[in-house]
C-alpha cells in the first residue's frame, strides 16, 4: 500500500465517522513560546483542549507535518528514527472519550488496514509511583478487551511510556498505544519480551489515544481540564514501513527516490566507508526536513529554529563529505517532486530552498576553516590568556601543561562557528589535547543553559521576529486594533493569533461574520484618532492576577510568568498584558489601514493591516 493511500484511507475513515478534515499548520507554531516546532498534530489545537477557543467541529482529523528535535542524533543509527515526519491525527474535543477512541482505532487497523488482530498489542497507563496523583487507566484495558484484543496482549506501563504532552507544559493525559508484533525473528528472545522491551520485535504503530484530562503548569502541577478530549497520532512513515513489509522507513516509497538520488550522486566508496547506508539515510532525513523547514520560512541561524535547520544541513554536509556526495541542493528537487502533490507550495519555493542550501554550504565551509584557525589560536594562547579572550565559557580549564577540554568549550565552538560537536572534539583531539571524561554531559548542560536563556529572551520579546522600529510600531498598532475591534464588534472579540513583519500586521480574532465596510471604516477611524492624539505608551509590572483584576486584556494568560507580567497602557485607550517592546508615543507611527479581512476557520477572522 502506497503511503498516500494510507493517508487517504485514514482521512476517509475518520471523515466517515463525522470527523472534520482540517488543514495543517506550519512547522513553526505561531503564538506558542513553549515549542520551537510543531511536534504533533495536537499543537494546533491546544487552545481547544484548554477550553480557550471553540473548535470548528468537536471531531477533527488531519495530516500534520511535524519535526522532533530530541532524536536528531539518533537519525541514521536505526531503522525508524526521523526528525521530520507526517502524523496522521484524529481528535475528539470534549466529545467521545476512551471507549469510542479505542473502538475507532481497532476498526481502522483491523478492517481498513487489515492488520491481523492477533499481531496487535496495546499498552495503557497502569500506575507510576512517582506520579501518585494520576490514577491507573484500567478502563482502557477493559475497552481493548471488549473490541476483541487478546487479554494477554494488553500491557500496563508507567508514566514514561503511557503519559503524553507536547513539550513541558500544556494539555496532557494518560495514553494508550498500539504495537505490532513483527515476529520472534526481530526479538531478543527473552521470555517476558513484550511492548516496552528495548528490542525490535514490538513496534509502536499508533498512539491511539492521549486521554487529555490535565493541563500541566509551569510548576509541574496537573490541573484538571474543563472537559475530556482525545488526541491520537500515528507516524505515516512507520505505518508505510510495516504495510509495505520493509525493514526500515528509509526503504518505503516515501524515501526511495531520494535514497536513489543520494546514491547516484555519491561516488562509490565500497569497503572504504563504514556504515555507508546509515550516512545515506541520515542525509535523506536531514535534507527532507531542511526542505520543509525552508519552505516554512525558517533560515539557518545560530539560535532557535534556525539553529536546528543549520544543524540539520551541516550534519548532512558532514555525512555527504564522507561518501563524496556532490552538493545538497540537487537533492531538494527530488524531495519537492515527491511531495508537491500533497504540499503544492513546495513547488513555488523550490528555487529558494536550493539557494538556501547552497548558501549555507558555502558559509559552513568558510566557518570550518575559520573555526580551525580559532582553535589553533586558543591552543597557542594557552589557558591563562584564553580566559580573557573568551569570557564565557572559560576556555582552558585544567592545570599546568595538561589542558582538558570541557563540554562547555565544545559548545562554545558549536555556537560561535556553527561547527558540529564531533568535528570540534576531533580538532582538539588532533592537536593533542585531552577531552574531559564528562564532555558529553557538560555539553548538554551548556546547551540547556543556553536554551533556557534564549527561551526567556523570546518570552520577553513577545515572540517578535525582529525588533526593528517598524516591527515595534506594528506591535503597538496591534494593541490599538485589538481594542478598536472590541469597541466596534463587541467584547466577544479575543485575540487568537498575531504575526508581525516590518511591512504589515496580521491579527486573528474570534468573531463569526465577515466585517462590513462600515465596521472596517469605523475601526480604522478609532485607531487613527488615537494616533492623532499621540497617546503615550507606558507599562507597569505586576502579578498576572492583579493585572486581570484591573481589567487588562490577557488572552494568553497561561503563557505568561504568573508572578510578574507587564501591563502596557496606550493612554487610557488600551490596557493589555504583553512582553513589549512598544513605541513610547504613537503619534508618528503612520495612518492605519485594513488591507484585507478574511475567515480563518469557523468563528475566526483575520485582518491584515498596514501603517502608511
Ligand atoms: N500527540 C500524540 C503523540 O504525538 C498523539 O503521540
Amino acid at each position: 500500500m502506497k503511503a498516500r493511500e494510507i493517508q487517504e484511507k485514514f482521512l476517509h475513515f475518520f471523515a466517515e465517522h463525522d470527523h472534520l478534515i482540517v488543514p495543517q499548520i506550519s512547522l513553526v507554531p505561531e503564538n506558542d513560546p513553549t515549542l520551537l516546532f510543531t511536534s504533533a498534530g495536537m499543537v494546533a489545537f491546544k487552545p481547544y483542549f484548554l477550553g480557550l477557543e471553540k473548535p470548528p467541529h468537536p471531531r477533527l482529523v488531519n495530516i500534520q507535518r511535524c519535526l522532533r528535535t530530541t532524536d536528531i542524533d539518533r537519525v541514521g543509527q536505526n531503522a525508524r528514527t526521523l526528525s521530520f515526519f507526517e502524523m496522521l491525527g484524529s481528535w475528539s474535543i470534549g466529545d467521545y472519550f476512551k471507549e469510542e477512541a479505542i473502538s475507532l482505532a481497532w476498526r481502522f487497523l483491523t478492517e481498513v488496514l487489515d492488520f491481523a488482530p492477533d499481531k496487535l498489542w496495546a499498552t495503557y497507563f497502569a500506575s507510576d509511583s512517582e506520579y501518585p496523583q494520576i490514577p491507573p487507566d484500567q478502563e482502557s484495558a477493559g475497552f481493548w478487551q471488549a473490541v476483541g484484543m487478546d487479554r494477554g496482549h494488553i500491557v500496563g506501563l508507567g508514566h514514561k511510556d503511557n503519559f503524553w504532552r507536547a513539550g513541558n507544559v500544556g494539555p496532557c493525559g494518560p495514553s494508550t498505544e498500539v504495537y505490532l508484533d513483527r515476529g520472534r525473528s526481530f526479538g531478543c528472545g527473552k521470555k517476558n519480551c513484550r511492548p516496552g522491551c528495548d528490542c525490535d520485535r514490538f513496534l509502536e504503530i499508533w498512539n491511539a489515544g492521549v486521554f487529555m484530562q490535565y493541563n500541566q503548569t509551569l510548576k509541574g502541577e496537573y490541573e484538571p481540564l474543563p472537559f475530556n478530549s482525545v488526541d491520537t497520532g500515528a507516524g505515516l512513515e512507520r505505518l508505510a514501513m510495516v504495510l509495505q513489509k520493509k525493514d526500515s522507513v528509509f526503504a518505503t516509497d516515501l524515501f526511495a527516490p531520494l535514497i536513489d538520488k543520494i546514491t547516484s550522486l555519491s561516488k562509490p566508496v565500497n569497503g572504504q566507508v563504514k556504515n555507508e547506508a546509515r550516512l545515506v539515510n541520515l542525509i535523506a532525513d536531514h535534507v527532507r526536513a531542511s526542505t520543509f523547514l525552508i519552505a516554512d520560512d525558517v533560515l539557518p541561524a545560530n539560535q532557535e529554529q534556525g539553529y536546528i535547520l543549520r544543524r540539520l544541513i551541516r550534519r548532512a554536509i558532514d555525512a555527504g563529505d564522507k561518501i563524496s556526495l556532490i552538493g545538497l541542493e540537487g537533492l531538494a528537487s527530488t524531495v519537492v517532486e515527491g511531495y508537491q502533490f500533497a504540499y503544492p507550495y513546495l513547488f513555488d519555493k523550490k528555487k529558494r530552498i536550493e539557494e538556501v542550501l547552497s548558501d549555507e554550504e558555502e558559509r559552513y565551509r568558510k566557518a570550518i576553516s575559520r573555526g580551525r584557525k580559532e582553535i589553533d589560536l586558543v591552543i597557542k594562547a594557552g589557558p591563562a590568556q584564553t580566559k580573557t579572550k573568551i569570557t564565557d565559557p572559560v576556555i582552558g580549564t585544567g592545570s599546568g601543561s595538561k589542558r582538558i577540554i570541557s563540554g562547555k568549550e565544545v559548545f562554545y565552538f558549536t555556537q560561535t562557528f556553527g561547527l558540529p560537536p564531533e568535528l570540534v572534539k576531533e580538532e582538539f583531539r588532533k592537536r593533542g589535547l585531552v577531552l574531559s571524561k564528562m564532555i558529553d554531559r557538560e555539553f548538554v548542560a551548556a546547551q540547556k543553559e543556553h536554551q533556557q536563556k534564549s527561551r526567556s529572551d523570546k518570552k520577553f520579546r513577545g515572540g517578535l521576529a525582529n525588533d526593528s522600529g517598524r516591527v515595534v510600531a506594528y506591535h503597538t498598532a496591534t494593541h490599538l486594533l485589538h481594542q478598536a475591534l472590541r469597541q466596534v464588534l463587541g467584547d466577544h472579540v479575543r485575540q487568537t493569533g498575531s504575526n508581525i513583519t516590518s511591512k504589515r500586521l496580521r491579527f486573528d480574532f474570534t468573531h463569526s461574520q465577515a466585517l462590513t465596510e462600515e465596521e472596517k471604516a469605523k475601526i480604522e477611524k478609532i485607531i487613527n484618532q488615537q494616533i492623532e492624539a499621540d497617546l503615550p505608551v507606558s507599562f507597569e509590572e505586576m502579578p498576572l492576577s492583579r493585572a486581570q483584576k484591573k481589567g487588562a486584556l490577557a488572552f494568553f494568560a497561561d503563557r505568561y510568568q504568573q508572578d510578574e507580567v507587564r501591563v502596557y497602557k496606550i493612554g487610557d485607550f488600551s490596557k493589555e498584558v504583553c512582553g513589549g517592546p512598544h513605541l513610547k508615543r504613537i503619534g508618528k507611527m503612520g495612518r492605519f489601514s485594513i488591507i484585507k479581512e478574511q475567515s480563518v476557520g469557523s468563528g475566526k477572522r483575520r485582518i491584515y493591516g498596514i501603517l502608511i
